[in-house]
């Protein structure tokens, strides 16, 4: 069980991330798989790569290394939230110059006491 539509502004975030890595030329590769009592899905790019330096603040409200007008920083933490408080899943990346990968974890059989959708 999962709240599907949310889910998609995860994979819109992630991809979106990846597109804008690779630079309009480029590979994204998404997979899934499970592993034990897990959904796994990932998206990878071979775009640049996230530098050490950063890696640390990516998931901070605000934080983006974009061009103002162009991020507003807010994907990864949106996602997070979906993933981590809406669905006692997790986000985890690993990155390198020309491999990033973002991987998300949804555990399968999970109680069902997700809180509600926030009010708009
Ligand atoms: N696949 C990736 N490759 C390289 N850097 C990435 C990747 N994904 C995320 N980042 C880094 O993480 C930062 C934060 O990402 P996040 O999606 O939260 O915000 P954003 O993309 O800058 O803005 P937006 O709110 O429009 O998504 C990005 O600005 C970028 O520096
Ligand atoms: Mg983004």
């Amino acid at each position: 069980m999962a709240y599907g539509s949310e889910l998609n502004q995860v994979w819109t975030n992630l991809i979106d991330n990846a597109i804008d890595a690779v630079h309009g030329t480029g590979k994204i590769c998404v997979g899934t798989c499970q592993e034990d009592n897990q959904v796994v899905v990932e998206i990878v790019d071979d775009g640049s790569g996230i530098p050490l330096e950063v890696q640390s603040r990516l998931f901070e409200p605000f934080f983006t290394t974009k061009a103002v007008g162009s991020g507003t920083g807010l994907g990864l933490i949106i996602s997070n939230r979906i993933v981590a408080d809406r669905h006692g899943g997790e986000i985890e990346f690993e990155s390198r110059p020309g491999e990033t990968r973002f991987k998300v974890r949804l555990p399968i059989n999970r109680d069902q006491s997700a809180p509600p959708s926030p009010k708009p």
